[in-house]
């Protein structure tokens, strides 16, 4: 988080408040540090506070500081980080911001990851330059020094073209924002691979209301190609690297044309900027914003081949800042589990028409043909949005009759998988920023496949970089563990595969029952969480004292097992397994005895029979199950423990199921006294391989 003030008069207390604040809007993507870095008492000198833990120590660490809280700042830099551990371990030292030296001349923060930063560190500790930290980000700080000190001399030298340099050495991903006392006042940051954007707020209307992106001087970019030999990488043969010429194109001018009071704030996410500010601008790879004088300029670290966008316009930011406020609810995945009735409807407004039976995708018109056409159908997700795949794989077939394929990035992407420019590749991705993710769509980008994405998240690198696709509108989720994007993500792939098979008549009936089921759900999911008392029984009664869970289930309901089993062990740490119940006898039933802990779906749909075998063999074992059955179903009720849900079409049944589970989780998670939206060792979004 960064942020920067121009000709606006603020404390010290403002600008602390302000960076810990947007700090604590991006604390779920990471929490086992934070730190900040502000200036000083004058321009010349930087102020770093850093702790360990959550950004709640970070701000009690702040205000023991002995510092003049009251001290005004007409202009000012400010940036802030929130770790999730890479490399070194989460300690004090390794919390971000980095710095070149003990002088804090230059600092920085990051997210991502440099996978070049050993070289970095062998050649500049041959310089002499020594490292306190174990990070990858230490060695782009005291990079950044080594380059300023034999370049700042070079005419036209400034903080672009030192951070360029910089990143041109670099390889891996990252998101940045760098300070410098050489520069006060001034910031610039830069992103590769992870998301980084601006916002912007002033009292006045701008008379423009995008930037001008500034292409460097074309002879430089000949010239430009990184050299790889170690010794000589920083600079190119040996020449200093020209220049940027700076266009005459000015950013964010006044309409009278005059210097203006203005703010700026950069994040890797919306929800920290849209309480100052909803006008956003999404930086893309290789940019390098560079904020001086109340102007922001846009350069370009490499010439595009292509004729991508010499402008970045200033979106309107469509979220709310109630919408990322937990407000009655004690946390983010409660709030969010029970916001579903609401989510699934704002997922199906203004597409579904429920009189007509139609499902219309704006999104992805004009590419039906192309994906009716195409040889099979690719999945690409992790985690939770791996589960929405897995869950509606099968209407999606019965439906399209087109072969599908399910795969998990990381996995396709070590398979290298052979992919074709008549295949169709979905990826599906909450934040829209997943690293696995990304990098498997620009692998089936690269071969002329058709990249769909399905995100949550407009602006991100995901809904900007596939052809096409659905933004699912569920609104902010911030809980680490996914549940309304799931039920989303769900629901939106169903009506991908409605409206797919819309030209089939012999489909026809089929999708009018699902549009129906669709119709009835936010009710059905409502009935269950008026359930949630007795599913807390549950968990204190019964499960809180198990060792380990297995969910058992078949056809549709493999995914929620395999759903509610990873929602389970993310946040309340208890093993849990989802098992398909086909799979029973050939393995796992070694597991069941009357110790074991199951929970078995048995709702109805043309498996029954064949899931009523599966407990036979859990009972047989002495196994005493707690069965999700249907409202109604009183053979189950009277004879076992149930957990007894509504019952809705097949194909959607799985968005019912998924809620006590989702329930049973959350207060596994609270009655073990475990932190539910800051689950250990994880991040909401991976943007890291
Ligand atoms: C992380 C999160 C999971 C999430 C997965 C995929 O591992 O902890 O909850 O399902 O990433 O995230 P995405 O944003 O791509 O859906």
């Amino acid at each position: 988080f960064g942020y920067l003030n121009y000709l606006v008069e603020r404390d010290r207390r403002f600008i602390l408040d302000t960076l810990t604040n947007g700090l604590s809007r991006l604390e779920y993507r990471g929490y086992d540090s934070a730190g900040l870095a502000v200036d000083g008492d004058n321009e010349e000198t930087t102020l770093i506070i850093k702790q360990v833990g959550k950004v709640a120590a970070l701000k009690k660490l702040v205000d023991e500081q002995p510092v003049d809280f009251q001290k005004t700042f007409i202009s000012h830099t400010g940036m802030a980080h929130t770790r999730w551990a890479t490399h070194g371990q989460p300690c004090q030292i390794n919390s971000h911001p980095h710095r070149s030296g003990e002088d804090n001349e230059f600092t920085l923060v990051h997210n991502g990851i440099i996978t070049n930063y050993k070289e970095i560190k062998l050649l500049l500790t041959k310089k002499g330059y020594t490292f306190e930290s174990d990070t990858d980000t230490e060695c782009v700080a005291k990079l950044t020094k080594y380059i300023y000190d034999s370049q700042k001399d070079t005419p036209g030298f400034n903080l672009t073209s030192l951070v360029k340099a910089v990143a041109k050495e670099l390889e891996g991903s990252f998101a940045f924002i760098f300070k410098s006392i050489h520069f006060p006042n001034e910031i610039v940051a830069t992103r590769r691979g992870s998301p980084l954007l601006v916002g912007v707020k002033t009292a006045k209307k701008l008379k423009v209301d995008f930037v001008d992106v500034e292409f460097s001087n074309p002879t430089e970019v000949a010239a430009s190609t990184p050299a790889k030999d170690a010794n000589n990488f920083l600079s190119v043969d040996g020449q200093p690297q020209q220049m940027l010429h700076r266009s005459q194109s000015r950013a964010f001018l006044s309409e009278d044309g005059l210097p203006q009071p203005i703010e700026y704030f950069l994040a890797s996410d919306a929800a920290a900027i849209v309480e100052h500010t909803k006008r956003v601008l999404y930086l893309e790879d290789d940019d390098i914003a560079h904020i001086a004088d109340g102007e922001l300029h846009i350069h370009r670290l490499r010439r595009d081949a292509d004729g991508t966008a010499t402008t970045r316009s200033i979106q309107t930011l469509e979220i709310e800042l109630a919408e990322i406020m937990k407000g009655s609810f004690d946390h983010f995945m409660q709030k969010e589990i029970y916001e579903q009735p609401e989510s699934v409807v704002n997922t199906m407004r203004g597409r579904v028409n429920f009189e007509k039976h139609e499902v219309t995708l704006g999104g992805l018109r004009g590419y039906l043909p192309i994906i009716r056409r195409a040889r099979r159908i690719v999945f690409i997700a992790c985690g939770t949005s791996y589960h929405s795949c897995l869950a509606t794989r099968g209407i999606f077939e019965e439906l399209t009759e087109i072969p599908t394929q399910i795969d998990l990035a990381s996995d396709f992407l070590d398979r290298r998988t052979p992919i074709f420019r008549d295949d169709v590749c979905v990826f599906v991705s909450q934040s829209g920023e997943t690293a696995d993710t990304i990098l498997a769509m620009r692998y089936c980008l690269e071969r002329g496949a058709l990249a769909v994405g399905i995100t949550n998240t407009v602006g991100s690198s995901i809904s900007r970089e596939s052809h096409c696709g659905v933004h699912i509108n569920a609104g902010p989720e911030i809980g680490v563990a996914s549940t309304k994007a799931y039920t989303s993500q769900y629901i939106a792939l169903v009506m991908m595969a409605i409206q797919l098979s819309e030209d089939r008549v012999s489909t026809t009936e089929r999708r009018k029952e699902i549009i129906d089921g669709l119709y009835l759900l936010p009710g059905h999911i409502k009935e269950v969480l008026a359930e949630a008392a007795s599913l807390q029984k549950l968990a204190s009664e019964t499960l809180t004292k198990e060792k380990s869970l297995l969910i058992l289930g078949r056809g549709y309901q493999n995914a929620t097992c395999l759903e509610g089993a990873l929602k389970i062990k993310e946040i309340s740490y208890m093993h849990s397994e989802g098992i398909l119940a086909g799979e029973l006898k050939h393995g796992p039933l070694a597991l069941i005895d009357e110790a074991m802990a199951v929970i078995l779906i048995m709702t109805k749909d043309s498996l029954f029979p064949k899931v009523q075998s599966a407990l036979q063999q859990v009972t047989a074992r002495k196994g005493q199950p707690i069965i999700i059955c249907n409202k109604g179903d009183d053979d189950l009720t009277k004879n076992y423990k149930t957990i007894p849900v509504p019952q809705t079409t097949d194909c959607l049944q799985g968005l019912v199921n998924i809620i006590p589970l989702q329930l049973l989780s959350y207060y596994l998670a609270v009655l073990k006294g475990q932190d539910v939206d800051f689950p250990r060792n994880l991040a909401k979004s991976v943007t890291v391989e």
